[in-house]
């Protein structure tokens, strides 16, 4: 049980590389654009995320408000990205750049909030 929580983190983890890592892509490319891949880890993300999010193996203790904002600048980034993507298929334009910087920002952050609360 112990060792499957563990693979959950690491596909959680994986989660948020595949959605930064596009990011990170995207920007050094200088193509203001989101893509599927974003939206995978994304994904990826919030399903690992919400399994984690029960207590088992039983005993153990989380931090439900640690989680809650994690849940809120998931979901907001998801927005983001949704807003992002629907003006960039009308318009087949880049995103706008803060719409873009947006993204990496709520990314990081989640991050920044997993680690270092
Ligand atoms: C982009 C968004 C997210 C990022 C970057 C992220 C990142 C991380 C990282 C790096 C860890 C491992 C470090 C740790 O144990 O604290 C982790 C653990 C965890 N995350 Fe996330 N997370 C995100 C979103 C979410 C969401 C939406 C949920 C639930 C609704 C969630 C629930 C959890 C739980 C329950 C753990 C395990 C904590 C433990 O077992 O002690 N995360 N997250």
């Amino acid at each position: 049980m112990e060792l499957l929580r563990d693979v959950v983190v690491l596909l959680h983890i994986v989660g948020f590389a595949v959605t930064f890592g596009a990011w990170v892509t995207a920007a050094v490319s200088r193509e203001l654009r989101f893509t599927r891949t974003m939206d995978y880890g994304l994904v990826l993300s919030l399903v690992t995320g919400l399994a984690l999010a029960a207590p088992w193996p039983a005993g153990i203790e989380l931090n439900y408000p640690k989680i809650g904002l994690k849940l809120v600048l998931l979901v907001a980034l998801g927005a983001v990205l949704g807003i992002g993507s629907a003006r960039q298929r009308r318009t087949g334009q880049a995103v706008p750049r803060p719409l873009f910087v947006a993204a990496g920002v709520l990314s990081v952050t989640a991050a920044a909030v997993a680690v270092l609360w």
